[in-house]
């Protein structure tokens, strides 16, 4: 019945979570508006942030929990990758945690946690929890394939165990998280402009603006051809029509969706080919899209998959996933030496 005390830290978001037994207690997260203003996450400002909020974030989830320090078992933390600045501030107040209450330190890769999130045991039908034998939500089953959609990173994961798995398809430049903020900000829209493509998309023809697919070869993706399309199309239709942006958004959003959905689904479709896995997740903050979930479901249900994405509070960056990176870390005797240090990239 291990404690998990969890922090997480890797870009502008400071989170602790705790969990027993692989059950999430508590999940406090503090984000960062300052860097609304800059167009995106500028480091040392996030370091700064990360540094004013880590205390009164670890102290809100343990008291959300009702767990006291001295019931925890161990501390796991956010290694790599990320902001070298802001991963250091995790590191360092975990490990002094792990070093003053003599428990032991659980280095977490993020993108492994990402992948886990799906193994978060939930209620089936939340809202509806019962007082007794609330049933839990159904889990993929190993192996599976994760489909890790973030800001930074696009990575199909071949997923055999908790702590086996392995990258078999991954972009080669973009992020589809980037690729969705980037476009925004060539509509003009503020920072991150991925949930409001999402939101302009709504009532949008995702096939009035066909933007080309780009053909890389196996499971991997690129989105910098997309960008540079986009470009090139915004500007000219500008100079015929200035007002070309604000009288097509919700077309130009849908069609721009819809490509960047493709692109995804298409690579996860051919994995699931090669592999034979029939078990598919979604992780990392571009599930939140409401397309990309709706084409993932919809998907599964003509290939006959099963589908699961996290709720969203797992799906972007949260101590939750870190905590049940650390339970099964935890249960596999693999602590980590006090000597571990944060690595803004590091081996999988
Ligand atoms: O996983 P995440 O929270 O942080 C990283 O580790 O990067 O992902 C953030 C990314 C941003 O690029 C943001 O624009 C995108 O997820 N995002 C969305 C939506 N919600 C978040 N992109 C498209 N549609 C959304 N609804
Ligand atoms: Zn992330």
């Amino acid at each position: 019945m291990p404690v998990i005390l969890a922090i997480e830290s890797s870009c502008d978001e400071t989170a602790c979570a705790i969990c027993r037994d692989g059950q999430i207690l508590s999940n406090i997260i503090a984000g960062q508006a300052i860097h609304e203003q800059y167009g995106g996450v500028v480091p040392e400002l996030a370091s700064r942030a990360h540094l004013q909020n880590i205390v009164p974030v670890v102290d809100a989830a343990l008291k959300k929990a009702a767990v006291g320090l001295p019931e925890v078992d161990a501390i796991a933390f956010t290694e790599s990758p990320g902001l070298i600045g802001s991963l250091l501030v995790g590191s360092q107040f975990a490990k002094s945690l792990a070093l003053s209450l003599n428990i032991p330190l659980l280095a977490v890769h993020h993108m492994q946690a990402h992948v886990l999130a799906n193994l978060i045991p939930r209620p089936a039908d939340p809202g509806k929890g019962g007082s007794q034998g609330v049933a839990t939500a159904p889990m993929p089953s190993f192996p599976f394939l994760c489909l890790t959609v973030s800001g930074g990173h696009t990575q199909i994961v071949l997923c055999e165990a908790p702590l086996v798995m392995r990258v078999i398809g991954e972009t080669l430049d973009d992020a589809a998280g980037e690729a969705f903020d980037k476009s925004a900000k060539l509509l003009g829209l503020p920072y991150p402009g991925g949930p409001l493509i999402d939101r302009h998309a709504q009532g949008g023809s995702p096939d009035r603006f066909p933007f080309p697919e780009p053909q890389i070869p196996g499971l991997n993706f690129s989105f910098s051809g997309l960008k540079t399309s986009i470009l090139y199309f915004l500007q000219s239709h500008l100079a015929a029509d200035p007002e070309f942006i604000r009288k097509n958004l919700p077309d130009i959003c849908a069609s721009i969706q819809h490509r960047i959905i493709s692109i995804l689904l298409n690579k996860l479709h051919r994995a699931t080919r090669e592999t034979g896995v029939r078990d598919l997740c979604l992780a990392g903050g571009v599930s939140a899209n409401s397309g990309l979930r709706k084409a993932f479901y919809e998907a599964g249900r003509r290939h006959g998959w099963n589908t699961f994405i996290p709720p969203f509070e797992y799906c972007t960056d949260n101590a939750a996933m870190i905590a049940i990176a650390g339970h099964y870390k935890y249960l596999a005797r693999e602590f980590s030496p006090m000597t571990v240090s944060a690595s803004a990239r590091a081996q999988w």
